[in-house]
């Protein structure tokens, strides 16, 4: 058939389905549908220098899919730097939704012209039907080509759709509970916040991070779309491997990041250069984190405390969930189970002990106009609280009842939230706490206002009566004009390409997209950004409390960018096995693409009950996420890690080792906010010519050098795991252990233990022994353990500080390198810590007793030195003051 009878005999089957259907889902067309489209011409084109525009000029009466496709549209291709492409295409009559700058500031681009010619990637496009790639200068290979996938620009729909490998490999395009390796067969990744409890696999999520990287044994790219409405990315097989993009507003702003051929993490680098780089992190928050919903009063949160102590399980931060506030109303205590002078007694009591504290702090505020609680009226006098579109408050149902919003669009907001932080939180007067714990921020409504499921309407009772969303006044202008796309206001609610949100419609467990922002943005704009943007109010509220010290706070809604002032927790998991493992490919995804690398998830897991082998199998294999925290729900069985004999050793064991490695992983973080290395690594990070790594999401490297296998499966003490061809020792013996290539089974592995392996080449800096808090453990020696490769070598750094200034006085930041039996520690050792001394050296893999050893170039008595030869490990006293370069060396 004629292309043109074709595609015309199609469009009426769209259109008939578009008239039957006002919500019409995007799997009810057909994909040809789209792909013959007829697209686009560039005209007008100029290339000059890093610069190519051109207008994109709609051929013919274009596809209308899912509205009128815009006539003309500009595009902008700039080489910002020798490995990033920038490339925009929007509406060249008008301007759209744009993430505003205030929340995604836009990288750098400048200094030196860049030279197209020299770049490590290059944009080609050819001119009608408008169609671009992306390749490789080097080889050619092309990394992202749009060629018969025509480009739909719709005021509600784009589509862009990139062809790929047919054994591609991609990570990324989160949050979902998809494998870290995502299955390119028929997966759609709805990027739209929601209120997932139990974050089922293949739903929407809380976060969103519209960023992947591909890897191919040629090298490894990154594509990010800057772009915060609400989206459908498909990776399809039908009709060859594909990648497509289907978003409901805003513009195309494509970020195109060459990677290398020889280094993942280059690419790593590269988005953060885009997104931003994570922030540092205080030391303290390493430590282990105690929480959960429902515990009922203080006595309940002291006892807790208490208990940690008394089974001699280091217990850092101690976290207060909803329960503390009165009638769950966010900025209050509930005056008879959480009186104020017992909290205060608590923090103190945890303070004296270099413990600390932590309290949640929702978003929604109780809606109780007339009332006496301020932090509703304060918020009222202000005037800043989302709006409906008929000018009302804009009202959801949270955990204290009916709620409102803070808009934190609001030129008004940050005072607001400054003002709540400094009454609530006030050292003076009132808790005083050391980090934040933010929640339900996608914002979470339990159910649409007004409310007429009457199992929520009992979640009401002795509430105030819901205001429910009176009609709208008549004179309510029935064009929304957020993004100057002149829609009905019904298509912001139900826009005609339905993404595939797992709450239903689009403002389902919500605020309603039509609800309006200050700035005249609209929800369904700006609602991806609201856990981002209260992310920001409150990093800048307890800056404004403590301004030098680096605020711990933890989020669950994010958009691409938070890391560079959150953490995040991967929200409400169950405690299953299923999840137990998943938790793995979700903090990879935050730690090693997404730049948020202050992540971890709710260890033994919050829903449901746990048993003692999985939460003894969990608290070991969360001691390797970055955040280590127990969190719980109320309905679930008790499960601080004190509870069962074989969890308490088995968190004992390894919370001796986390916080030996303390320190090494402070300075994987400090390197992360220096330049975007990531602090976690999935193992083709390291091995990207091995293919057999490329879907490896149940091990990982924690630093560079620490491989960790847990077990897996339920209540077993065996584990099958990948060691690739290299050179290994066991971390517990220190023997060396010879990585096949081929999968490795460990047997009786008890309860109370978890594999781990250093890679060959890498020189650790440990404490000598562990610690009950980490304001101890500061006060600990360092050995350095020098695990060589395969060619002999080995190299790590250490980086100390104060552990929580935002700018530290002084630094220390050395190198550690070692060749040929001599490992010299060197840089600058500007932190003076009182008391630290270097004292030992352990050298791994050494094949026959040494001659001679020497420190500081004197030869050392052989008191001073043993050799195990079994083990092949010479261990060396040391025994200097950490303040200045020393060498150790043996023959
Ligand atoms: C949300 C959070 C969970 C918390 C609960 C009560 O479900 O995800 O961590 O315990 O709210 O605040």
């Amino acid at each position: 058939m004629h292309r043109k009878t074709l595609w015309s005999s199609l469009r009426v089957a769209v259109l008939t389905s578009l008239f039957y259907a006002s919500v019409l889902h995007a799997e009810f067309v057909d994909p040809k549908v789209l792909d013959a489209c007829s697209g686009y011409s560039a005209t007008n084109i100029k290339a000059s220098g890093a610069v190519l525009t051109a207008d994109l000029l709609l051929n013919g009466e274009g596809c209308n899919v899912f509205g009128t496709d815009i006539k003309k549209l500009g595009l902008k291709v700039v080489y910002e730097t020798d490995t990033r492409i920038h490339v925009k295409i929007v509406d060249a009559a008008a301007p759209r939704f744009e993430v505003p700058e205030s929340v995604f500031p836009r990288p750098t681009v400048g200094g030196r012209a860049i030279s197209p010619r020299s770049a490590a990637i290059q944009f080609n496009y050819t001119a009608s039907p408008f169609s671009f790639s992306v390749y490789r200068t080097a080889s050619r290979e092309v990394l992202f080509s749009t060629a018969s996938h025509p480009i739909i620009f719709e005021p509600q729909y784009l589509r862009v759709k990139t062809t790929l490998p047919s054994d591609a490999n991609i990570y990324g395009l989160g949050e979902h509970t998809h494998p870290f390796h995502l299955p390119t067969e028929n997966t759609t990744l709805t990027l739209w916040s929601r209120d997932s409890y139990g974050i089922p696999v293949g739903t929407n999520l809380y976060g969103n991070h519209p960023v992947y990287f591909e890897h191919r044994t040629t090298g490894t790219h990154g594509v990010f779309l800057l772009n915060a409405n609400g989206m459908d990315i498909k990776l399809t097989n039908a009709g060859g491997t594909a990648l497509e993009y289907n978003v409901i507003g805003g513009v195309l702003d494509f970020y195109f990041l060459a990677g290398s051929t020889t280094d993942p993490t280059a690419v790593a680098r590269q988005y953060a250069e885009v997104a931003g780089r994570p922030a540092e992190v205080p030391y303290w928050s390493f430590g282990l984190h105690q929480c959960r919903f429902g515990y009922h009063d203080f006595v309940d949160v002291a006892g807790v405390i208490s208990n940690y102590a008394a089974a001699g399980i280091p217990l850092e931060t101690m976290w207060t969930d909803i329960d503390y506030m009165d009638r769950r109303r966010v900025f209050t205590l509930d005056p008879d189970y959480f009186p104020l002078n017992r909290m205060r007694e608590i923090v103190d009591y945890l303070h004296s002990h270099d413990q600390k504290y932590i309290v949640m702090t929702d978003p929604a505020v109780a809606y109780l106009p007339g009332d006496t609680y301020e932090a509703y009226n304060r918020g009222a006098e202000a005037d800043i609280w989302l709006k409906s579109a008929n000018g009302s408050e804009s009202l959801g149902l949270v955990w204290p009842g009916v709620t409102v919003y803070p808009d934190w669009f609001h030129p008004k907001i940050t005072e607001y939230w400054n003002k709540e932080f400094e009454l609530f939180y006030s050292p003076e007067s009132g808790l005083d706490i050391d980090g934040v714990w933010i929640d339900m921020n996608e914002p979470a409504s339990f159910c649409n206002m007004p409310c007429t499921d009457p199992f929520q309407q009992a979640i009401e009772q002795n509430l105030p009566p819901p205001r429910s969303n009176a009609p709208p006044d008549p004179n309510t202008p029935i064009f929304v004009n957020s993004s100057a796309i002149k829609v009905k206001r019904d298509d912001i609610l139900n826009p005609p390409y339905a993404i595939n949100n797992a709450a239903g419609a689009l403002s389902g467990k919500t605020a309603f997209t039509d609800s309006k922002h200050a700035n005249g943005l609209t929800e369904y704009d700006a609602h991806n950004l609201f856990g981002t943007m209260m992310s920001t109010a409150t990093y800048k509220a307890m800056l404004a409390r403590r301004p030098s010290k680096r605020p711990l706070i933890i989020t669950r809604s994010t958009y691409a960018g938070a890391g560079r002032e959150v953490g995040k927790w991967l929200g409400d998991n169950l405690s299953t096995w299923e999840h137990y493992r998943i938790s793995i490919a979700g903090m990879l995804s935050f730690a090693s693409i997404y730049q948020i690398p202050m992540v971890g998830s709710d260890i033994c897991g919050f829903g449901a009950d746990t048993t003692e082998n999985l939460c003894a199998r969990w608290a070991m294999l969360g001691a390797f996420y970055p955040f280590m925290r127990n969190h719980n729900q109320d309905t679930s069985t008790s499960q601080e890690f004190y509870r069962w004999a074989s969890v308490t050793q088995a968190a004992k064991n390894v919370i001796d080792i986390r916080y030996r490695l303390l320190d090494y992983m402070y300075t994987a973080f400090h390197q992360a906010h220096l330049d975007g290395t990531p602090v976690l690594h999935p193992l083709w990070f390291k091995y990207p010519k091995d293919t057999a790594t490329f879907p490896i999401d149940l091990q990982f490297f924690y630093g560079d050098s620490i491989l960790v296998s847990p077990v897996t499966q339920e209540d077993s003490t065996s584990v099958t795991f990948y060691l690739p061809r290299d050179i290994f020792y066991d971390f517990t013996t220190l023997a060396p252990v010879q990585g096949t290539g081929a999968p490795t089974t460990l047997t009786n592995i008890s309860f109370t233990q978890i594999p781990l392996h250093i890679k060959g080449g890498a020189v650790l800096p440990l404490r000598a022994q562990s610690a009950m808090t980490t304001a101890e453990l500061r006060t600990r020696d360092f050995e350095f353990v020098v695990a060589p490769g395969t060619d002999g070598t080995a190299s790590g750094a250490l980086y100390i500080d104060d552990g929580e200034s935002i700018a530290p006085p002084s630094a220390t930041s050395l190198k550690l390198t070692f060749k040929n039996g001599r490992l010299s520690v060197q840089g600058v050792f500007g932190y003076k810590a009182e008391g630290v001394k270097a004292s030992r050296v352990r050298f791994l893999g050494v094949e026959r007793a040494p001659r001679t050893v020497r420190v500081g170039g004197k030869a050392v008595v052989k008191s001073a030195y043993a050799y195990d030869a079994e083990r092949q490990v010479l261990d060396v006293e040391v025994g200097l003051p950490l303040t200045a370069p020393f060498n150790v060396h043996y023959t």
